[in-house]
């Protein structure tokens, strides 16, 4: 080997680094000089052999051929970076549309829930909410449901525990809110129960809105009012209600409401099975134990309550017919709300 032979090595190494262009073909390049067993490396590595008085001069030379070899590896490999970033320049086209970010939506109970809570609140009702995980006492006994009444059989309600169990409807939260305020009482409680059904119509967790409202002189007409004045709102003028003696252990006289069916309007179709009617919610006067139970004077208070479902209203409004849907998570059916 020579001062020649390691001219010679630069000079195509040098030529092929320029020509290289991916970091991968540098980087091998880089290997073949200057690699391990690469030519620049055994040049070196063969200087002893060469004679002694050309070892000093043929050592400076392939010393400085490594350092031009690793720069020009160096500047190849920002030279082919930047190409890159460049291309990736040109691959924006600001001219095209940009993507918009999907925006997402309320889901109908959501929706409906706080479409409920809004009319009540112009009616002057406050919102009142309470837990899921109820006490026996809280959801049945002072509730005037006795230990035997078949609202409490093991069909019907979640048990965690022998006197812990989940909601099975939300007016535990006429009592719990009773117990904590004197009247005038005026709340609307909206919330999730759980009962132990599973069909088209039913879900073992479904929404109530409770509703309740104490004071002196309150009357059933009161309650007609309010909720006629409610569905109205919801719905709309031409949707009439019909109040059907129904029974409740927690109010009485206890009436269900149906409304004129929003889909035949009375003539009768499938979704009201032929009657023109649909039912939407429970109501009645509190029932004078469960006034006791909370300590208020049953001689001189009175008031009203209701349960309704949030689904079975949502369903009415928006016309849909199977509940499993708003709890499915299907993006074709969520997004059109
Ligand atoms: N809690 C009853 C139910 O779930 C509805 C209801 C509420 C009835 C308030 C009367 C008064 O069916």
């Amino acid at each position: 080997m020579s001062n020649q032979n390691i001219d010679q090595i630069k000079k195509e190494a040098l030529s092929e680094i320029q020509r290289a262009d991916t970091a991968e073909q540098v980087k091998s390049l880089s290997v073949k000089y200057l690699g391990r067993k690469g030519l620049v490396t055994l040049f070196l590595r063969n200087i002893s052999a060469l004679p002694e008085e050309e070892r000093p001069e043929a050592g400076k030379k392939a010393n400085q051929v490594k350092l031009t070899l690793e720069e020009a590896c160096q500047s190849a490999i920002e030279r082919i970076l930047s190409a890159d970033g460049d291309k990736k320049e040109i691959a924006i086209d600001i001219s095209l549309p940009g993507r918009p970010a999907p925006r997402g939506s309320l889901h109908p109970i959501t929706r409906i829930t706080r479409r409920i809570c809004d009319v009540f609140s112009r009616m002057g009702f406050n919102v009142a909410e309470g837990p899921e995980v109820e006490t026996d006492y809280y959801n049945f006994e002072a509730l005037n449901i006795p230990k035997n009444h078949p609202a409490r059989d093991m069909q019907d309600t979640f048990y965690v525990s022998e006197n812990i169990v989940l909601r099975t409807h939300t007016s535990p939260m006429q009592v719990r809110f009773m117990e904590k305020h004197r009247p005038p009482v005026r709340i609307i409680a909206p919330g999730k129960v759980y009962r132990c059904d599973s069909d088209i119509t039913h879900t073992p967790m479904f929404h109530q809105v409770e509703g309740l409202l104490v004071d002196e002189h309150v009357s059933f007409g009161d309650l007609k009012g309010i909720l006629t004045a409610f569905v109205h709102e919801v719905f709309d003028e031409q949707t009439s209600l019909r109040f059907r003696p129904s029974f409740f252990p927690f109010t009485e006289p206890s009436a269900e409401v149906d409304i004129l069916c929003v889909i035949c309007r009375g003539k009768g179709c499938k979704v009201c099975s032929g009657t023109g009617w649909l039912e939407v919610l429970g109501c009645g006067m509190v029932h004078p134990a469960v006034f006791e139970n909370v300590g208020y004077d049953t001689g001189r208070y009175s008031g009203f309550a209701f349960g309704m479902g949030v689904e079975r209203i949502a369903m009415l409004k928006y016309g849909i017919n199977d509940i499993r849907l708003y709890y499915e998570g299907d993006m074709r059916f969520l997004k059109q709300f």
